[in-house]
């Protein structure tokens, strides 16, 4: 039996603290304080996602030690986190044990989905480890592995076939167009193609299944499906789970949803994004199917799962599964949680999620990504950036930085996240959109309508 450790209806009626997650928490020492050791913690990724992970982290109630594997000169400098002396998995983990990590935070997947995987190492280490093991990461990694899973586990998604070169691909897309195309493993985004006609199909078909762009691999063929996307997110630990704040992201690079794909453009956040009735079959039909069916197959899923739905006319689906929270989507959701993350992790990482360390606010949050000139395509770098010290009522968390002449400059194709709150959508996007309009580089890139463009 899986629980949802408070459920749906409860959690919207959870007590809010409108915008007070927004500044800082003061700490102070009381007399008859009894000093505890700080936990210490250790997140492995780099981008913005993990800078806003580290920075929720920091601002938990038990005041961890935050350390970030490689991290970034902004994680390093900006948020204080340290610096792990470590090159590859092996020397993260030998770094992790010397140093009495007492938690390790899988920010981004890559650790988690290689042969060893980062959470197997941890365990066997005997550091506790937010973040799947290797097993349960290719619900992520392949595609096939995932459509698999929700077919056996009857969770709702759209048709599929799996296929080994272009005749069995031709064969199962038998001349139906639109057809969604996927390439049966991790393509840094790239691997995913929505075609609408036999030529973009066949381009697609000839790059990943002849010419091999993405190395070997076998290939999805899946029913395209049409409707507002939207991601979801749980907090899991064995048969328990806890549904965090929903998001939408912007995915594609130009205004009004238009041009090619991006690592993320935007993203809102808000529990109010998603009515409780929806959320309610949401949870019904795809959330808690999901962890049972984790349950079932043995995967021992740990850590936060991130579901890519479609709100279809015949009710949500699932396009994918993440083994991690998402990028943009962290950046705009960790603001509107306070409490405890950094002891909700490590009890969640031992196999006790405590849903009443954390608190959800219930007001909205908008994240704006600046790209540098040329992203998605490419990215360029070394271009100062100008204008931080004028954002005033917003967080801002570095994607894609590096200190250059005393400032900061691009290094990357998403550069800076700009998040801003407000106790209604709109007041969070004008804020989002105000702050970040003061930031300034060489060919820098934000959509105007992130959060204004409903679904
Ligand atoms: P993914 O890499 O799986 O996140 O897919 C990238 C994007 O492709 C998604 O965000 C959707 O916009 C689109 N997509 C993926 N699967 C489907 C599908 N079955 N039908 C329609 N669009 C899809
Ligand atoms: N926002 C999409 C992702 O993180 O994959």
């Amino acid at each position: 039996m899986v629980r949802q450790i408070r459920n749906s209806e409860e959690v919207l009626k959870f007590p809010n603290s409108i915008l007070s997650s927004f500044s800082i928490l003061n700490f102070a020492i009381r007399p008859g304080f009894r000093y505890v050791e700080p936990v210490r913690i250790c997140v492995v990724g780099k981008g913005g996602r993990e800078h806003a992970l580290i920075r929720a982290l920091r601002e938990s109630e038990s005041h961890p030690e935050v350390f970030c594997f490689p991290g970034s000169e902004a994680i390093h400098e900006i948020e204080g986190a340290g610096m792990v002396a470590a090159h590859d998995l092996e020397s993260l983990i030998d770094w992790m044990t010397a140093n009495s990590i007492d938690l390790c935070v899988a920010g981004e997947e890559s650790y988690l989905v290689t042969e060893a995987g980062l959470a197997n190492r941890c365990k066997d280490v005997g550091i506790p480890c937010w973040g799947p093991p290797f097993a349960a990461a290719q619900l992520e990694a392949s595609k096939e592995f995932a459509k698999e899973f929700m077919q056996r586990h009857h969770i709702p998604t759209g048709d599929a076939a799996g296929c080994a070169d272009i005749d069995e691909a031709q064969a199962a897309i038998a001349g139906k167009y639109p057809t969604v195309l996927k390439f049966d493993g991790l393509a840094a985004g790239k691997g995913v193609a929505v075609c609408p006609d036999k030529e973009t199909a066949d381009k697609f078909l000839n790059e990943v299944m002849v010419e091999r762009r993405f190395g070997p691999g076998r290939l999805l063929v899946e029913e395209c499906l049409v409707g507002p996307e939207i991601s979801i997110f749980a907090a899991v630990s064995g048969s328990d789970y806890l549904i965090l704040t929903p998001a939408r992201d912007y995915k594609r690079i130009g205004e009004g949803d238009e041009g090619p794909n991006t690592g993320g453009m935007g993203a809102v956040a808000s529990r109010r994004l998603v009515d409780p009735e929806l959320m309610k079959r949401i949870d019904d039909e795809i959330v808690a199917p999901t962890v049972a069916g984790l349950e079932k197959d043995e995967l021992d899923y740990v850590g936060f799962l991130y579901f890519g739905l479609m709100l279809t006319e015949n009710g949500p689906k699932i396009i994918e599964y993440n083994c991690r929270f998402g990028d943009p989507e962290c950046q705009a959701v960790m603001p509107l949680i306070s409490g405890d993350l950094a002891k909700f992790c490590l009890e969640g990482a031992k196999g006790n999620l405590q849903s009443e360390l954390l608190s959800f606010n219930e007001g909205w949050s908008v994240c704006c990504i600046l790209a540098s000139a040329g992203y998605p395509e490419s990215s360029r770098s070394g271009d100062p950036i100008s204008g931080l010290e004028n954002v005033e009522d917003a967080r801002i968390y570095h994607a894609g930085t590096k200190k250059q002449d005393g400032g900061w400059a691009t290094n990357g194709g998403r550069v800076l996240a700009i998040v801003a709150g407000g106790d209604s959508r709109e007041n969070a996007v004008e804020k989002a959109h105000a702050e970040a309009s003061k930031v300034h580089f060489d060919g820098s890139q934000r959509r105007s309508d992130i959060g204004r463009l409903h679904f």
